[in-house]
């Protein structure tokens, strides 16, 4: 092939592959529901990598191998903004709405070019997040700044690259030269517990909710550490742009749609109505509405409230807009806020309520942690009798006592927090709380690593430690015993049938029918759950082992990596630095754990006590070489992942039947293309034929 031609085809691949990645990245952050598996994400991105590589001279600041730069910033830098970022002016209530729909329409009368009564407002929910620019010139992503004061806003353009709903580039610039756009950078509710867990676990500060966690993420000097939080972006607001005049915030949010943009999804009233009727509430299909007039708009805002707390984010409100940009433009603004628009704000959901108690919990990792015990109270149509107090600095920074009368919330929506201590209340003869100095379990002196909020019980026998370090073992997530409850575990330790997780398999009849309330039945059921968790994954298992930092996607990585428990254990730190997602502080834990001999002898006891760890290997032949397959029906792995499966191993997938088809891969309940192949004499095969083909071997650990 001419090296011209060669080049061409490369360019074109390469192409592909970032737009289908950032499709991919769009179906994952902005509508929440995952086009692909991860496996096959991942394939893509280290498909592109290897072209680049290869192709150097195609690497582009837009490529989506380079969102994350290598420089850590001194300071932001400045900038002022082209059009100042306003802010808006709030409402309470239905009146409050109305009133403000009144001082639209008198405005627009003394304007006088507003004549009909009917005034469409565009309506969206009001994010919980921190407002930021986004600056793109002729289709690139040049700029991004956050709001700041409204007129000079700081530039975080390599934060903001980052995150990967924020297209790097435009598919058609032609059409503005210049396009700003304003909208919020926000974290999941679901991903700011990941988030948060994770800080707690490395022993530092908690983040209090999720928009100051977006923002904290989103302010990092170094964008690698801005990377690693899960940052989402949903624009909702023109700022300058060049080229065609857009009519109304409806036009505009269907505009930026079609360029790939991250924004909510368009809908009618009644379609919104119908659908939050659904448990859970499908926002995905349509959030933003365009509303005919106020009153549709005051229904919006009942509607958003009711269920506020299925949205997969916070939001304190919705915004109502004057829908029409001529209208918007002739009602103006007044000082920092537009007339044309208003935040319509919901009650907050706070109560009040007594601490009775506060007990200090060992962790899995022996860290403690106060929890207040506290007299029940509703707190957004959920009963809580809790609060986590996180740390002692928490505790001092809000002065929490037990006796204190406080104001509770519930943080992300879900965990219950306390806002505030009303010390009006508190009785003259309250003390100020103290962690213990030692292990309410084991009694052990705590510890309080250097740079660390969290104190610690560092004892290895400490009964509490290895309680939470069982009943992680045994977890859904780890080798998911699931007729293994956290009591069964408790009582088992204290008649020291438990001491380690191996001991698990050591269990006999006899020890559980010792324990009262196990019946014959419930104790068969026991050992047949803990027998069928020998079968399990590499991931699972190392997951389960309960190594410090090792979360679930940690153990992904390292299953991936080694294929076998003997290679894990004989890794050496440059190997576990090369890992995608293992930096020196995860590596070092690592290295703690798998050189200790106690932890060696404990995983041979597990294998040679029965547990089977694999790790399914997909070996990369090409024994489908020039083959094309058509997939049709059910088939036990994802569809993306057969797709892969069949392109490692030379093959092409292809979506219709031919005569040029080689075969047609049929699972469950297969469509008319596997009629179509029998009408045109092309053999149709099942799933355990497909994998004999592939001779998918399936490795096993020791
Ligand atoms: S439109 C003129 N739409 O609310 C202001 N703002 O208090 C145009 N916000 O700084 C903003 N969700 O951070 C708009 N759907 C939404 C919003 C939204 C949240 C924030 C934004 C702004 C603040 C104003």
């Amino acid at each position: 092939m001419p090296k011209e031609v060669e080049l061409s085809n490369v360019e074109s691949q390469i192409k592909e592959l970032r737009e289908r990645i950032q499709q991919a990245n769009y179906a994952y952050f902005v509508l929440d529901h995952p086009e692909m598996t991860d496996f096959a994400y991942d394939q893509l991105f280290k498909t592109l990598q290897t072209l680049e590589s290869k192709y150097p001279n195609f690497i582009s600041p837009e490529s989506p191998t380079q969102r994350v730069g290598a420089n850590p910033l001194d300071q932001f830098s400045q900038k002022q903004h082209r059009q100042p970022m306003l802010s808006l002016q709030n409402t309470y209530n239905q009146e409050e709405v109305l009133a403000f729909n009144e001082r639209v329409k008198k405005k627009l009368h003394e304007q006088s070019t507003f004549e009909k009564e009917n005034l469409a407002y565009f309506c969206e929910p009001k994010f919980d997040g921190l407002a930021v620019e986004l600056i793109y010139e002729k289709g690139k992503l040049v700029t991004a700044l956050t709001r700041g004061d409204g007129v000079i806003g700081e530039d975080v353009t390599s934060q903001i690259r980052t995150i990967r709903s924020v297209p790097l580039i435009l598919p058609d610039f032609t059409q503005h030269a210049l396009l700003e756009l304003r909208g919020e950078v926000i974290i999941f509710k679901s991903d700011f517990f990941k988030l948060n867990q994770a800080q707690e676990e490395q022993g530092l500060l908690h983040f209090a909710n999720p928009r100051n966690a977006a923002a904290g993420s989103l302010r990092q000097l170094d964008p690698r550490i801005t990377a690693q939080r899960p940052l989402r972006m949903f624009c909702y607001a023109p700022g300058t742009y060049d080229g065609e005049p857009i009519k109304s915030q409806s036009d505009f949010m269907e505009k930026i749609k079609s360029y790939g943009l991250p924004s909510l999804t368009v809908t009618t009233l009644k379609d919104l109505k119908l659908r939050t009727q659904s448990h859970p509430f499908p926002w995905q299909k349509g959030l933003a509405c365009l509303c005919q007039n106020i009153e549709e708009a005051v229904e919006y805002y009942t509607l958003i409230e009711k269920i506020r707390h299925q949205l997969p984010f916070e939001i304190d409100g919705v915004v109502i807009k004057v829908n029409l940009f001529s209208q918007q433009k002739e009602l103006g603004q007044i000082s920092r806020s537009p007339r044309w628009a208003t935040a319509a704000k919901f009650k907050p959901e706070q109560a009040q309520t007594k601490i009775k108690n506060i007990i200090v919990q060992v962790g899995r990792t022996g860290a403690l942690t106060p929890v207040a015990i506290m007299e029940p109270v509703k707190v957004g149509g959920v009963k809580v009798t809790q609060a986590t107090l996180h740390n002692q600095e928490e505790i001092q920074r809000k002065d929490i006592r037990v006796g204190d009368t406080v104001l509770i919330h519930r943080a992300g929506d879900v965990i219950p927090e306390v806002v505030e201590v009303l010390t009006a209340f508190r009785e003259s003869n309250s003390q100020a709380f103290h962690m213990p100095k030692n292990c309410p379990s084991c009694s052990e002196p705590v510890v309080q690593m250097e740079g660390e909020v969290i104190s610690r019980c560092v004892n290895p026998n400490c009964p509490a430690v290895l309680s939470e370090s069982l009943k992680h073992f045994v977890s859904k997530k780890a080798l998911n015993m699931d007729k293994i409850g956290e009591k069964l575990i408790e009582k088992l330790i204290e008649r020291k049938r438990l001491t380690r997780m191996s001991d698990f398999f050591r269990l006999s009849e006899t020890d559980l029918k010792e324990l009262e309330r196990q019946g014959e039945r419930s104790v068969q059921n026991t050992l047949k759950s803990i027998q069928a968790s020998q079968q399990t994954t590499l991931s699972r298992f190392i997951y389960a082992l309960g190594i410090r930092f090792v979360g679930e996607s940690t153990a992904v990585s390292l299953a991936n990596h080694f294929g076998t428990v003997d290679k894990l254990l004989q890794t050496h730190r440059e190997e576990l630095l090369s890992i995608p997602d293992i930096g020196p502080k995860v590596a070092d834990s690592i290295l703690r754990t798998i050189t200790k001999k106690s932890f060696i002898q404990e995983i041979e006891d597990l294998l040679s006590l029965g547990v089977k760890p694999i790790q399914p290997i997909l070996s990369g032949t090409k024994t489908l070489k020039n083959l094309q397959i058509v997939i049709t029906g059910t088939l036990p792995l994802d569809r993306d992942q057969v797709k892969h499966l069949i392109l490692q191993h030379g093959g092409k997938s292809t979506s219709s039947v031919s005569k040029k088809t080689s075969f047609v891969l049929a699972g469950e309940t297969p469509g008319s293309k596997a009629d179509k192949a029998l009408e045109l004499g092309i053999p149709v095969i099942g799933w355990e034929d497909f994998q004999k083909k592939l001779n998918l071997a399936k490795k096993i650990t020791n």
